[in-house]
């Protein structure tokens, strides 16, 4: 088996059951005509110019290695083919599920400081965040009249959500923000969204919510306003945390993207693994050493059995070094960006301010167009 590094289009599942076929839309990037079931990334490499991404995060800490070859490392190979791209950071998300958004400010800017270090280009990508364009947040408003509470209420990633959330009520804001989702999807047109399994059904509320709007707010000219955004699903490995259980920020599981060397080999010293001195990669049967030669294989790009095979019967303390190595020797230049960076939290809010003025622009043309076809003054 090799590293899976391409990403694969999803068969999205239509909400109501009687679902029009795409409609392209003049005047906004829509994909080109594909044959059904052709590769989303292969259309995306052969006309780049012919898509816009959005996608982004909650700032609520910082992004941690899974981070990194989950999402942002397929976001800087998409900047890299000459996709534009929107990337928000999503402050108003982050109150869906507690009361007060903690440090919003210095985890928006650390967000935006882990970005830059992987790579993405404020020149190439409009960095911005919601609470800086209000024009995105006002399309939340007709978007929420066109989605029932029935719908809402179904939502199986919200649902999960509310199981884990340890607030005593559920806040509107939970049961709503994937429409407001949907607006960060819509506002600048985005036909392409980079996610992972869990946010496919929010990816398919935007879906929706385009695909009413068009049909009840047609442009005079027959067209409608919003494209059809499409999930490119990330074919993202699963990376555990040093305890064996899924990497999350709020487990402390996580190896950070800004951890330094001294971090990185004692985390990974303390990481679980197996009593067999042999190494293999068999992520069924033995998932925290398969997980370890995984980020080693991941980081020298390389397929995992080939790390297994390495060390051999060089048991765990052989696999932890190995680990450690190549985790240092992957992200040792991202690091030493990421801290030149952070020296001039100037330049951090100026990518920030740059990116909301762009997102501005685009939003209020959009918010005019929703106006216009709504009858709105
Ligand atoms: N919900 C996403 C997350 O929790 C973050 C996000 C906000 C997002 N707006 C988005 C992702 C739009 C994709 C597209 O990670």
């Amino acid at each position: 088996m090799t590293v899976p590094t391409a990403a694969r289009t999803v068969p999205v599942e239509p909400v109501a059951p009687a679902e029009p076929a795409d409609q392209a839309v003049p005047g906004t990037p829509a994909a080109p005509a594909r044959r059904p079931g052709a590769d989303l990334d292969e259309t995306i490499r052969r006309d780049p110019g012919a898509h816009r991404v959005l996608t982004g995060d909650r700032p609520t800490g910082p992004l941690h290695l899974g981070h990194y070859f989950g999402t942002l490392q397929n976001r800087v190979r998409l900047q890299r083919l000459g996709v534009e791209m929107f990337v928000v950071v999503a402050d108003y998300q982050v109150i869906t599920d507690r009361d007060i958004a903690d440090r919003l400010a210095e985890h928006s800017e650390n967000l935006v400081l882990d970005y830059l270090a992987a790579g993405l280009d404020p020149d190439r990508a409009t960095i911005f965040a919601h609470s800086a364009v209000p024009a995105l947040n006002q399309l939340l408003l007709p978007f929420l009249s066109l989605v029932s509470v029935a719908e809402l209420g179904r939502n199986p990633t919200v649902k999960d959500e509310i199981a884990h959330s340890s607030q005593s009520a559920v806040n509107g804001l939970m049961f709503t923000y994937p429409v407001h989702q949907a607006a960060d999807i819509l506002f600048c047109k985005a036909n392409v969204v980079p996610v992972g399994q869990d946010q496919l059904p929010h990816l398919e509320v935007a879906r929706t919510v385009a695909r009413r709007f068009n049909e009840r707010y047609p442009h005079p000219d027959g067209t409608g306003v919003f494209p059809r955004p499409e999930a490119l699903l990330s074919a993202a490995p699963l990376l555990l945390g040093t305890d064996g259980g899924k990497m999350s920020k709020s487990r402390g599981n996580a190896v950070r993207l800004s951890a330094d060397a001294d971090t990185t080999a004692r985390l990974i010293r303390g990481a679980k693994t197996d009593p067999d001195r042999r190494i293999t990669y068999d992520p069924a049967a033995r998932p925290e050493v398969s997980s370890l030669v995984l980020l080693a294989a991941l980081c020298q790009d390389r397929a995992p059995e080939l790390v297994a095979d390495e060390i051999g019967d060089g048991g765990a303390a052989v696999l932890k070094r190995t680990v450690t190595e190549a985790v240092n020797e992957h992200f040792g230049p991202m690091r030493a960006r990421r801290a030149e960076l952070a020296a001039d939290r100037g330049y951090i809010r100026q990518v920030l301010r740059e990116g909301a003025e762009r997102a501005n622009v685009v939003a209020e043309a959009t918010l005019a167009e929703v106006r216009a076809v709504m009858g709105s003054v």
